[in-house]
């Protein structure tokens, strides 16, 4: 673990180690992390591995990014109802690029943690920009081994994610109803070495799949699981 950055705040090692965790476990902790367009079929997909470990018994925690954006990354509307418009203003994240950059900074630190508590962290967030992938991809790496962070990329074409429109968002965003919409108005940047690329028309059980066969072939799911 790294040292202290601030000068008066000192980083304590704990009892239970992670590989005593993995080893009660039998798998390894890492952090899925799943990429791709709205209506890509990232929480589908997640979804359906999650399930799939659940039912092996394997300890497993999903973040999703609508979820969290009811709490950990609550928008200023949200928080303005809590506390007030100055509290809302200053930790409310919306979709600007400097807000996204903080709401996948969160859930990195966050995803981070549950990789360290040796679980299958999940997480289900468009993060369009590669920068912000690559930060997160950083840290988790460097607290733990290279092999902690698995990038997914699920691979849908626009046209395909717009006909699904699950939540009507897309067609808000044509109508210019929806400011820095990913896909329409702002960019998406897709992965170039994700460790797996999900053809995302193919039926999402058998992108599920695909992630568990990952998971066996990269021993974190030790073979009796
Ligand atoms: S991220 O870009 O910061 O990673 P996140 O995954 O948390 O985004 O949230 C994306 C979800 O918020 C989408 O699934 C979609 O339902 C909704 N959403 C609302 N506004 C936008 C927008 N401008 N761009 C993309 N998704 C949006």
């Amino acid at each position: 673990m790294s040292g202290p950055q601030e000068p008066q705040v000192f980083w304590h090692a704990t009892s239970v180690a992670r590989q005593d965790r993995e080893q009660q476990n039998r798998h390894r902790g890492c952090v899925l992390w799943f990429t791709g367009l709205s209506g890509s079929g990232k929480s589908t997909v997640a979804n359906l591995v999650e399930s799939t470990l659940f039912s092996k018994g394997c300890r497993s925690f999903l973040l999703d990014g609508d979820n969290v954006r009811h709490g950990l990354c609550a928008g200023p509307g949200i928080l303005e109802k809590k506390y007030d418009v100055d509290f809302a203003k200053r930790f409310g994240l919306g979709f600007s690029p400097q807000d996204r950059e903080e709401n996948i900074r969160r859930v990195g630190c966050l995803a981070q943690l549950f990789c360290s508590a040796g679980m299958i962290t999940l997480t289900a967030f468009v993060s369009p920009y590669r920068r912000d992938r690559d930060a997160v991809r950083s840290w988790v790496t460097s607290q733990g081994s290279e092999q902690d962070f698995i990038e997914i990329f699920v691979n849908t074409p626009l046209e395909l994610c717009e006909q699904r429109d699950p939540k009507g968002l897309y067609k808000q965003a044509r109508e210019g109803k929806i400011p820095h919409f990913t896909g329409i108005s702002d960019p998406y940047e897709a992965p170039v070495e994700a460790e797996l690329v999900l053809d995302g028309s193919a039926p999402p059980e058998n992108l599920a799949q695909q992630v568990v066969d990952y998971l066996y072939k990269n021993q974190i799911l030790y073979p009796e699981r």
